[in-house]
Formats: C-alpha cells, sequence, structure tokens
C-alpha cells in the first residue's frame, strides 16, 4: 500500500478505506504466499525496536517473526529496562531511537505518550494496543472476515463486552470497510463517544452501519461474526470485581449465538477468560476462529511493515 510509506499506524481513522482494505488484501497475498513457503525479503536490513510497557503474547511474537519473515531484524525492548522506565523523556528517547532504528513499535498504557513519540521521533511508529486503540488487531480481523465470508462488506459483526481499546479499533474498521458494526456493552461500558462519532462518519460514505444497545441478543441478532475481548483490560486489574458484576449478561454464550446466523464466525483477540466473557461451547466450539484470527496478525502485520517501511 504506497500511499503509506514512511506513515505512522496509531488509529485506524487516520487511514482511508482503500487503505485499510489495501492492508487486509497484501496480507491475503503476503498469507498466500507464506504457504508456499515463500518469504519476499521486502525489509532486508530493517530494524523495527518493539517498545512494551505491557504483557503481550501475540503482538510481540507476531511483530518479531514477521520482520525476519520479511529479512529484517526486530529488537524486544521492556520499558522497565530502558531509562524511559525510570523517568527519561520520550522527547529524548523519541529523537535518540529514530538514529538507530528504521520503525518503532509500542505497546503503551497511554495513547497520548504513543502520539508524542510519534510526533517527536522521525521514523515510523507504529501503535500495537493503547488504552484506546489496537489498530494492527483490527486489520487481522477483518482478514479473518475477509477469509471466511469471502468479502466484508454487507456483512454484520456483532461485538459484546466492553466498549475497549479493541471494540474502538473494531468500530473504525468495520465502517470503513462497509461492514455493519452493532456494539452491546452494559451502561457505563460504551465505546468512547468520539469513537462512535467518527464510525459513523466513515460509514456514512462506505455505505457501513455502526449502532450501539444494551441488549446482547439485539446485537448479535443475524451477525455473520460474533466478537468479544475481555472484560478487564491490562491495568483495569482492580476493577475486576466491579466489572464481573457490571458485565453479568454479556457472556456470549450458546444461547446468545443462537441469534446469530447458523454459520456465524466467533472471533476474539486473546487472552480469553472462558466463563466470563465466553463460555468454554463457544470458544473452542465448531464456529470458533481463534487461532486463525491470532496467525491472522502476522500477515496482517507484514502487510503493515512492508508497507509503511
Ligand atoms: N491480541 C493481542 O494483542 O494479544 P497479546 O496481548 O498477546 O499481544
Ligand atoms: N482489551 C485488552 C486487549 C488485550 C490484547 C487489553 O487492553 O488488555
Amino acid at each position: 500500500v504506497e500511499s503509506l510509506k514512511g506513515k505512522d499506524l496509531l488509529a485506524l481513522d487516520q487511514l482511508s478505506g482503500d487503505e485499510v482494505k489495501g492492508l487486509v488484501e497484501l496480507g491475503v497475498v503476503l498469507k498466500k504466499l507464506g504457504s508456499e513457503g515463500r518469504y519476499p525479503k521486502l525489509l532486508a536490513g530493517k530494524i523495527l525496536g518493539m517498545i512494551f510497557e505491557k504483557h503481550s503474547t501475540r503482538t510481540r511474537i507476531s511483530f518479531e517473526s514477521g520482520m525476519i519473515q520479511l529479512g529484517g531484524h526486530a529488537m524486544y525492548l521492556n520499558s522497565r529496562d530502558m531509562q524511559i522506565g525510570r523517568g527519561e523523556s520520550v522527547y529524548d528517547t523519541a529523537h535518540v531511537l529514530s538514529g538507530y532504528l528504521d520503525a518503532i513499535m509500542i505497546r503503551a498504557n497511554k495513547h497520548t505518550m504513543v502520539q508524542e513519540l510519534a510526533d517527536e521521533a522521525s521514523i515510523p511508529v507504529i501503535n500495537g494496543l493503547t488504552d484506546i486503540y489496537h489498530p494492527c488487531q483490527a486489520l487481522a480481523d477483518l482478514l479473518t472476515v475477509r477469509e471466511v465470508k469471502g468479502a466484508l462488506e454487507g456483512r454484520k459483526i456483532a461485538y459484546v463486552g466492553d466498549g475497549n481499546n479493541v471494540a474502538h479499533s473494531l468500530i473504525i474498521a468495520a465502517a470503513h470497510t462497509g461492514m455493519e458494526i452493532a456494539v452491546a456493552t452494559p451502561e457505563g461500558y460504551e465505546p468512547s463517544p468520539d469513537v462512535m462519532e467518527t464510525a459513523v462518519a466513515i460509514a456514512g460514505k462506505t455505505g457501513g452501519q455502526v449502532s450501539w444497545t444494551s441488549d446482547p441478543v439485539k446485537a448479535v441478532s443475524g451477525a455473520d461474526a460474533v466478537y468479544t475481548d475481555t472484560w478487564t483490560s491490562m491495568g483495569q486489574e482492580e476493577e475486576t470485581a466491579a466489572r464481573l458484576q457490571a458485565f453479568k449478561g454479556f457472556m456470549v454464550d450458546d444461547a446468545l449465538v443462537k441469534h446469530a446466523k447458523e454459520d456465524y464466525m466467533f472471533l476474539h483477540c486473546l487472552p480469553a477468560h472462558r466463563g466470563e466473557e465466553v463460555s468454554a461451547s463457544v470458544i473452542d466450539g465448531p464456529n470458533s476462529y481463534i487461532f486463525q484470527q491470532a496467525e491472522n496478525r502476522l500477515h496482517a502485520q507484514k502487510a503493515v511493515l512492508a508497507s509503511i517501511l
């Protein structure tokens, strides 16, 4: 996706619909090549620094594998081991790292910090999850629906649970591709009004639809895909008890998915909590695509890296 060369990837509302769809299609191509054992060395000699302020399995390993498959190198940087973990400024860190690396991928507590890093760095910055967005996840999610359902436009995806970072990026991604996204959360845990407004504006141009309800059955009715995420995101551990209470009735279980299309896909960004946001019967059942979805992080991110670098 030529237009993304040298750009940051912080949030999907900064991309055009064609760019989002282009990344998904490039992901399809790179996945097919990989399945044939072909790994074009598009990023030979390129170095990605990967800064983590939070835990990660999928993001860390898929980005590192992706860089290696593309002929480049990735460096895991735990923020606690860096001087930034003991107070060195984002400003100084951004300028210093720009001299060593070709791009930065960062998972951070605060989106504002990632924005500052991107503003100050002279190299592209990729968001690997913040408090408000998880764009690389949403690209892999689109890729998974595109593979299984053949197309995105006109498909209905229901997101049930917490209106969090994963939900925000999914809502914008769905709007960009002309999908219908129906979100069900308890009151008080809705997606951010800014995100909903942005997504509605994008959907107005693509023919997509964006809606919110507090009724999971309404959201899931007729859905092609049913998506959920943890009720307690990283950094919210102290709220666990209150959240378990607030999200009662929002578990994606057999009774709920009966309202979706018979061939619905179950999706979850992982890590999952069986018996909380999803029943074991659904996440481990025949309609679950969670491992294909997790694998697609690799392919979608290779598309991002190849385009940006
Ligand atoms: N889905 C996701 O981002 O997983 P990790 O936290 O393991 O990276
Ligand atoms: N919403 C979750 C996603 C983890 C990949 C979190 O932020 O912890």
